[in-house]
């Protein structure tokens, strides 16, 4: 049998789950595949190409013959086990924050920046699922026009917490429409009804994490660590799909017909744009498919050379673990494994 021996390391979350889809939907070559979670979930069975594979505890001695992990259990369980996994021979593709910013870890975007993957030195990082969004619809411009300065406000839906946010989202909503209390536990206030500017910590610089991580995870993709970046992250009652409202300063004018016109040929990106009938994407369409959907792509009325675009994509999948199969696939397609 041809291909690769895969593990998932948090199979039986929400993105595991995804990795799972993904790799059924695009035929990735696996030769086997070792499904890894917590002690809690040994023993309970997944479907894989319509064969049940029991899900193991993740131990040191998991990724023995491994040649990919795929990581996504949280920072903490990438940087025990990912360094493991690499000793033993294994490609990690990482989809936690534990590398991103590692200088020796390139951070890939593959539609930006696949040629950084054949830097690798045993793990890759997959960036924040807001970042990878943005930058595949910013980046076709940026190449025909250099980006001097983006300001970008997120709204983010309840899965960017994983499977156990967005049924809490689904208590919480139940309970404010029965009138009772709502008793917030994965966010910070009731979501409910309501939106908060609030992901991740807060820093002494009084951004968040969150916009942070949107801040030096673009400048690293596109090569631009002087960048001009401003991120305000908002978390919205919305069960699937991040939505953003970005506004871009070029270096020089570009109308919207010349943005709509390279936006069209882009990979990955999907322009949905014509007001008049109210065609602009929405985290309701974009949610269980693979593109970055761009729309209201409108002359920025505050600036000469500033446009203004609405950018949706479904989280879960290209904002995780479709990113991630993609630097697989890019990797095994480049020889670079
Ligand atoms: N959701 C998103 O939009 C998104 C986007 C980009 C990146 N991410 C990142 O992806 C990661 C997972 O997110 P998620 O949304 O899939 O979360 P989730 O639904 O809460 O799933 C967490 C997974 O981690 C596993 N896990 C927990 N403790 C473990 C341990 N001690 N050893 C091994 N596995 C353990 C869980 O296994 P059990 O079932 O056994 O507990 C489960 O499979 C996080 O790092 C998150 O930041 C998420």
């Amino acid at each position: 049998m041809e291909g690769f021996h895969v593990a998932i390391v948090g199979a039986t979350g929400l993105v595991g789950r995804e990795f799972i889809k993904v790799l059924e939907q695009r035929n990735f070559p696996m030769r086997s595949i070792r499904l890894l979670a917590s002690d809690r979930s040994a023993g309970t069975k997944l479907y894989v190409k319509h064969e049940q594979v029991e899900v193991e505890e993740t131990t040191a001695h998991s990724f023995e013959e491994v040649d990919i992990a795929l990581f996504s259990a949280g920072a903490e369980i990438s940087n025990h086990f990912s360094p493991i996994a690499a000793r033993a021979g294994a490609v990690v593709v990482d989809n936690s924050s534990a590398f991103r910013m590692d200088t020796n870890v390139p951070l890939v975007v593959p539609e930006v920046n696949a040629e950084d993957i054949k830097e690798h030195k045993g793990i890759i990082a997959n960036p924040n699922c807001s970042t990878i969004q943005m930058v595949v619809a910013i980046y076709p411009l940026h190449k025909v026009n250099p980006i001097k300065r983006i300001i970008v406000d997120s709204y983010q839906s309840a899965s960017g917490i994983g499977s156990a946010a967005m049924e809490e989202l689904v208590e919480q909503s139940k309970l404010a429409l029965e009138g009772r209390e709502v008793v917030p536990h994965l966010f910070p206030h009731q979501i409910a009804f309501n939106v908060l500017p609030e992901i991740d910590l807060f820093m002494d610089n009084a951004y968040t994490k969150e916009e942070w991580k949107m801040v030096e995870e673009t400048q690293k993709i596109m090569h631009a660590p002087e960048r001009a970046i401003s991120a305000t992250c908002v978390r919205v009652p919305v069960s699937i799909g991040h939505s953003e409202a970005i506004h871009i300063e070029f270096s020089r004018p570009m109308s919207p017909q010349e943005a709509r016109q390279i936006l069209a040929e882009a990979p990955g990106v999907r322009v949905q744009d014509d007001p008049g009938i109210s065609l602009y994407p929405h985290p309701w369409s974009a949610a269980g498919t693979d593109d970055v959907f761009v729309g209201r792509i409108r002359k920025d009325a505050s600036h000469e050379r500033g446009l203004a675009m609405w950018v949706v994509s479904d989280n879960i999948r290209k904002g995780a673990a479709l990113n991630t199969v993609q630097i697989a696939e890019t990797m095994i397609e480049r020889g670079w494994i």
